[in-house]
């Protein structure tokens, strides 16, 4: 039985998101590397799939020194991935398709090849000189101990002016001064820009590093090793939390659109950290990625222990967020240890993250359970790769294309692709998974259908029923009369599980059981690596 007064369905936060890195999701122009025509070509695949909306990393020219995270300019298309048209077709298509379009926006810095960069670094006196973060070296050395997140200074000097320029990532990647109003300003109509074309919101990469301290303090290190740098000084001063509550103010001003912040922290899953962006519930960001679950240990506890710390660090109002896996980090299906059962595994994880409380991302191929790809030294395309080969090889492996069918390429490309396939593209792939009933994608496929269809798994209230010390994670999702338990085995053994009453419900997916059948339940035998969601009456 479902509630007698539906509430309104707010697509960001009970619908489900799928984030494209667009250079390998599907290529349809033939030059290997994926474009806007390309996503529009699978919009149909999306649809399908059942997903409400998509985060494309970034689009906009870029010379590409880190993939289109460095910006030459916020109002255009690079070439590579098309044109305005293009994008002014896929933004209308999706929303045909009652898909939202969410854009990648980098408020922290730009490339150096900006022009306000380039009129900025022209004279001490340029105009916009105030728009990048300048600064006086000591006696031949940089302003202060900083460190970009790449490693090495986070300061390079101008020969040309003679001051140093922070970067917090790259040095061809500038850090904007989100002190300067009127780069504030300017930086707000780009957004306006295209929150007028009609796009539906803002991913904010790495929204917590906007703010630096005024006086240039050095931060902390841990003994006395630079790289061990505590970046109390250059991440998550209170300054980003006021610039988040203004674009808030921003996006409110236009109807039903969605910003989600890119809070990683350090410890990761920080999530006290994290919460703080959502400023209160109302005036924040209405959603901050924070990280816990994908830096959760494949154990039932401690997934439980992440989940519950996160739920309870939100503000009365926060809506929480959950992401298994992104274009920066290893695929989960890889992340789960001893290389044994991935396949189970990568179920029991689905199944978590759409039944948990709060709106899931899927990253592309996560569906199909894309594994990382070796890349040769010679292929490494990832600056961070390159710089630090063969210490770290870089984020390449989790962006390999998209495996869409067995032919050559695996569909996604006629031409030679950016970045080599995974060589089990023949056999793991879209088509082939679209044929398999018990695939991990028709998993994923009917857990989306289920999520739409139930309100307990989009709105309900998360009531842990174990928490997850004896290997099983079971939690009651519930709204109004209806009640949905989902059981999780993170474990290869067969486990006893006990309800503390007598239940009446019916299985309505499983991994182990089939669904349909009414029963009584208490005591349950629950198999290895077993993910069920039961309806249950009261
Ligand atoms: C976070 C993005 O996810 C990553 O890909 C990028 O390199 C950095 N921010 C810098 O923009």
């Amino acid at each position: 039985m479902s509630s007698q007064k539906k509430e309104s369905w707010i697509w960001w936060k009970h619908g489900v998101i799928y984030h494209i890195y667009p250079r390998s999701f599907q290529d349809a122009d033939g030059d290997g590397i994926g474009d806007i025509r390309g996503i529009i070509r699978r919009l149909g695949y999306l649809k399908e799939l059942g997903i409400d909306g998509i985060w494309i990393s970034p689009m906009y020219k870029s010379p590409m020194v880190d993939f289109g995270y460095d910006v030459s300019s916020y109002r255009e298309i690079d070439p590579v991935f098309g044109t305005m048209d293009d994008f002014m077709e896929l933004l209308g298509k999706a929303h045909d398709a009652g898909i939202r379009i969410i854009l990648d926006m980098i408020l922290n810095h730009t490339s150096n090849q900006h022009p306000w960069f380039i009129e900025s670094s022209e004279s001490l006196a340029s105009p916009k000189r105030n728009w990048y973060i300048w600064k006086e070296g000591t006696m031949g050395t940089p302003p202060n101990n900083w460190k970009s997140a790449v490693g090495g200074s986070a300061w390079n000097l101008d020969e040309q002016t003679g001051q140093y320029y922070l970067h917090s990532f790259f040095k061809e990647q500038p850090d904007l001064n989100w002190r300067d109003p009127e780069l504030h300003g300017v930086f707000f109509d780009e957004m306006k820009f295209w929150l007028d074309l009609g796009v539906d919101g803002f991913r904010l990469d790495v929204i917590n590093l906007i703010a630096k301290d005024k006086k240039f303090r050095n931060n902390p290190v841990l003994l006395g090793i630079p790289a061990l740098q505590q970046h109390v000084y250059t991440r998550n001063r209170k300054r980003s939390v006021t610039v988040v509550t203004k674009i808030r103010e921003l996006l409110n001003s236009y109807e039903n659109r969605v910003s989600i912040g890119e809070i990683y922290t350090h410890p990761p899953g920080d999530v006290k950290t994290a919460a703080r962006y959502l400023a209160g519930g109302e005036n924040g960001i209405h959603l901050a990625f924070d990280f816990s679950l994908i830096f959760s240990t494949w154990n039932a506890h401690a997934y439980y222990k992440s989940i519950t710390a996160w739920y309870a660090s939100l503000p009365e109002g926060g809506w929480p967020c959950n992401v298994l896996s992104n274009h920066d980090l290893l695929r989960s299906i890889d992340r789960f240890p001893w290389r044994t059962n991935r396949e189970e595994k990568a179920k029991v994880a689905a199944t978590l993250l759409l039944t948990m409380m709060g709106t899931p991302f899927i990253y592309y191929g996560e569906e199909i359970g894309m594994h990382n790809t070796h890349v040769s030294k010679k292929q490494i395309r990832d600056p961070l790769g390159k710089r630090y080969w063969p210490l770290f090889t870089g984020r390449d492996k989790a962006r390999t294309p998209m495996q869409w069918n067995p032919e050559p390429n695996g569909g996604f490309t006629t031409g030679k692709p950016w970045l080599p396939l995974n060589r089990d593209f023949s056999s793991r792939n879209v088509k082939q998974q679209e044929g398999e009933p018990y695939s991990l994608l028709n998993h994923y496929r009917n857990l989306i259908k289920l999520r739409r269809s139930h309100e307990p798994l989009h709105r309900g209230s998360w009531l842990p029923v174990t928490n997850g010390q004896r290997g099983i994670l079971a939690y009651f999702r519930k709204t109004g009369e209806e009640r949905m338990l989902v059981i999780l085995n993170f474990t290869g053994r067969q486990k006893t599980f006990s309800l503390p009453e007598h239940s009446y419900g019916k299985v309505v997916l499983s991994t182990h059981r089939s669904p349909g059948e009414f029963n009584y339940f208490q005591h349950m035998q629950i198999g290895a690596f077993e993910a069920t969601i039961c309806l249950v009456s009261e």
